[in-house]
């Protein structure tokens, strides 16, 4: 008797064991699967920030929901690049505030497309 609970515990623990290969590629590898090559303002860049922050960003809401700070096109999304905010407050750097306010940050994906953007020079593109 005691020997089949322990085969049965046995089994158990495989298929539980087992449940992490049902894992997405996503969840293990996160980074790996995150392409980074060629990102672009309009295709990579501004679907994030406008996801993620013209709620309160856009030039229709900054005044009402984000302090008058708007990040809605190009040029002003360069200003927050120049003086180093964008990137302070999402990742939740000691110089800005946390950003978007009061969510969860954007994934390390998000926020690595954004880095590289602005390492390839930000370009309008
Ligand atoms: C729910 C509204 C809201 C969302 C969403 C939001 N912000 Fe903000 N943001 C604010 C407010 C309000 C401020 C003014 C500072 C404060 O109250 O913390 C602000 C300030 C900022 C600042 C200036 C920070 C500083 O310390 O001077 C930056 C840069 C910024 N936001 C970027 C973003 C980015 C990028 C996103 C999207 C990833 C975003 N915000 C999403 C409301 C928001």
């Amino acid at each position: 008797m005691k020997t089949t609970r322990y085969y049965a515990l046995c089994i158990l623990t495989l298929f539980l064991a087992s449940g992490c290969y049902n894992d997405t590629e996503e969840d293990l590898y996160g980074a790996a699967v995150c392409d980074l090559t060629n990102v672009s303002y309009s295709l990579g860049v501004e679907p994030i920030v406008a996801a993620s922050c013209y709620a309160c960003h856009s030039q229709a809401n900054a005044p009402a929901n984000g302090a008058g700070i708007i990040l809605e096109g190009y040029d002003k999304l360069l200003m927050a690049v120049n003086n180093g905010l964008l990137m302070e407050s999402i990742t939740h750097g000691a110089n800005a505030s946390p950003m978007p306010k009061n969510a969860p940050s954007l994934s390390a994906c998000k926020i690595d497309m954004i880095k590289k953007w602005i390492e390839n020079g930000a370009l309008n593109d």
